[in-house]
């Protein structure tokens, strides 16, 4: 093995997909780059990996769209980590992000996260930062909705012990959906290379869970209802969705998943970089970075 880290240390985005969907607001863009209120949508996925302690990030989608996305993201220095790029050819499925990402992956571990959701709640960075302190097997997440069917569906005991887990069923034997962030060991590649595609043509995430499910290597966590996980797979969602990160921002005066802020706390860039980086930004967002930048410094001369 190379220099492995058993942490997970490297995450990957999947912003693929079709659209079809949200059309025509997807006929001319991806649906991850359409804002949620004042940030384009992929930021709170890669925001949700900088808090899991992640630096290392590869962004998957279409070819028509993945020069959209470097051109947005670039290298990832603003933000003090790495971003590198692969295509999807076709959108057959979100396990197939291993099997692309292979070789970004090596001999690590690695998380995944669809570019279409969001999250949000007091103690995220705490949750994910231990899902990827976790060395062996796969961790996934439940939370409870109102409409499991739309959804991969897990079942667990009254320890919370997974017992099994579907996608989309018809008939849901619980309420609990299962988010798309997935923390797992390197096996996952393999898995991934050994899947059959499911009834519906797709190499589905709930195929690989399945995998660590039967080895009894699957460790689920519930969300609480105070964590946030929002949907943006209808245009009326998606206007929830912003509505939401509208009304905390303003009330709070802070921004819900702003990676540069997350790069200045996590310590990925210094107070002096994002000074720099965000000199020339004339937006709302650029103003409310430098005045973070400002305070982080007051506080950071406070307390040497
Ligand atoms: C995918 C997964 C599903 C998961 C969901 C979370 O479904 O297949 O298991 O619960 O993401 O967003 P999709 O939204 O791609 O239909």
């Amino acid at each position: 093995m190379s220099a492995t880290e058993s942490r997970v240390s490297k995450g990957i985005i999947l912003a693929g997909g079709s659209g079809t969907r949200m059309a025509p607001m997807t006929s001319g863009c991806n649906k991850q780059l359409l804002p949620v209120y004042d940030k384009p949508m992929v930021y709170y996925p890669l925001s949700a990996l900088m808090l899991a302690g992640i630096q290392d990030v590869l962004l998957i989608s279409s070819p028509e769209e993945i020069d959209r996305f470097s051109s947005l993201l670039g290298d990832g220095s603003q933000f003090g980590i790495q971003i590198s790029y692969e295509v999807q050819p076709r959108p057959n499925g979100l396990a197939q992000a291993f099997v692309i990402g292979s070789s970004f992956i090596g001999d690590d571990n690695v998380a995944l996260i669809l570019g279409d959701n969001i999250f949000h709640g007091n103690d995220l960075a705490t949750i994910l930062q231990r899902a990827a302190a976790n060395q062996e097997g796969a961790t996934i997440f439940a939370y409870e909705v109102r409409d499991p069917e739309r959804y991969g569906v897990i079942e667990l005991d009254e320890f919370d012990n997974p017992i099994a887990i579907v996608e989309k069923p018809i008939d849901p034997q619980t309420n609990l959906a299962v988010p798309g962030i997935y923390f797992f060991d390197n096996r996952v590649v393999s898995i991934a290379q050994s899947l059959q595609p499911s009834a519906r043509g797709e190499y589905e995430i709930t195929d690989v869970i399945e995998h660590y499910l039967q080895d009894g290597t699957l460790s689920v966590q519930r969300f609480s209802r105070g964590m946030a996980w929002l949907d943006t797979g209808t245009p009326m969602a998606l206007l929830q969705a912003g509505n939401f990160i509208a009304a905390i921002e303003q009330r709070q005066g802070l921004r819900i998943c702003c990676p540069e802020e997350i790069a200045l706390r996590m310590g990925f860039i210094t107070a002096e970089q994002l000074a720099e980086n965000t000199a020339n930004m004339k937006s709302e967002y650029g103003a409310y970075l430098r005045s973070i930048t400002k305070q982080f410094s007051n506080n950071s001369l406070a307390a040497s």
